[in-house]
């Protein structure tokens, strides 16, 4: 019988110990870049999305292998750009994340691009050079393109922007969920589950259970944007309604969008029906982000 949280502080002490071998030995870096490099990918996420690719590579391999470790510690370096990004004035305009002021606040704006820019990019050269096999690399790589790119995440950022202050309805609001969040979720557990040498029919339904994952994920986020605490979240909260977000409390309401996130965490779990107990951590993560308040 494992505990869920202490399973869920150790892979998140084994994501740390990648990030920081990956950083360590990653070359000449200009001072003041490899400090907000380091500045972000230290403060105390919950490296939710690289725990996914662990749990997916154990859930087919039975073990978390080298290429799993490798596939979450990118996952990560993405997401950590992708937060840096969106937290700058021109974009969500944020000065709190990770309990921590943001990026550019803690540096400044040049430096905070220039950050996500580099673990964006970092993250792409740490697949190609460290994955095991060329063609396993290369999948990983084509998979993250997309979901972190014009395939995914920047088309559903591009969307989220243009959305603010309009009366734009349910469909473009899922498709800016799906596409900002729930991708890069999806790229998580296929890349995971791709590390453990997944077969056609195991990526289908981790794919599957990424993205129900994401999409409810980023419900929840929206939801404690309204009732969670700066101290619970370590960010401002408020900030949705005071910009005029498109999100699925506006849309449906607290009491709706809870059902949904609910809906979605179910089929979650069924997608994992042909796994074993394998995949209980991955069960347990579903229920655990239908409570969480931080
Ligand atoms: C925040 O993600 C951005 C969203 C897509 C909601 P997390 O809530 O996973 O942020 P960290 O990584 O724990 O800081
Ligand atoms: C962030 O969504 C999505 C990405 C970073 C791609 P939000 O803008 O809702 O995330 P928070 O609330 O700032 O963490
Ligand atoms: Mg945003
Ligand atoms: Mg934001
Ligand atoms: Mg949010």
């Amino acid at each position: 019988e494992m505990n869920l949280s202490t399973e869920l502080e150790k892979e998140r002490k084994r994501v740390n110990e990648t990030l920081d071998r990956l950083v360590s030995d990653c070359g000449n870096v200009e001072s003041r870049l490899k400090e907000a490099i380091s500045y972000t990918l230290n403060a105390p996420g919950k490296r939710i999305r690289a725990i996914v690719a662990l749990w997916c590579c154990r859930a087919v391999n039975g073990d978390i292998n080298r290429d799993g470790d490798i596939a979450a510690g990118v996952i990560e370096m993405v997401h950590t750009y992708s937060l840096i990004h969106d937290d700058l004035p021109a974009m969500d305009d944020d000065n709190m994340r990770r309990g921590m002021p943001s990026c550019h606040i803690a540096f400044d704006e040049a430096t905070a691009i220039l950050t996500g820019d580099a673990l964006l990019t970092f993250a792409f050269a740490v697949l190609a050079e460290k994955i095991s096999r060329g063609e396993l690399a290369v999948e990983m790589i084509k998979r993250l393109c997309y979901a972190a790119g014009h395939g995914g995440m920047i088309s559903g950022q591009m969307a989220d922007i243009r959305a603010q202050n309009t009366k734009a309805g349910e469909e473009l609001l899922k498709y800016i969920h799906i596409n900002k969040t729930a991708k890069m979720f999806e790229c998580a557990a296929v890349c995971g589950a791709l590390a453990g040498g997944a077969d056609q029919r195991q990526l289908e339904c981790l794919s599957e259970y990424g993205l129900k994952l994401g999409l409810a994920f980023q419900i929840a986020d929206d939801i404690l944007d309204i009732h969670g605490s700066a101290e619970q979240l370590g960010k401002t909260p408020g900030k949705d309604r005071e910009t005029d977000k498109l999100t699925y409390p506006a849309i449906f309401g607290v009491e709706k969008s809870k059902q949904l996130e609910k809906e979605l965490a179910e089929q979650a779990i069924e997608v994992l029906s042909d796994f074993g107990e394998q995949a209980d951590m991955l069960r347990q993560l579903v229920l655990l982000l239908l409570e969480r308040t931080g």
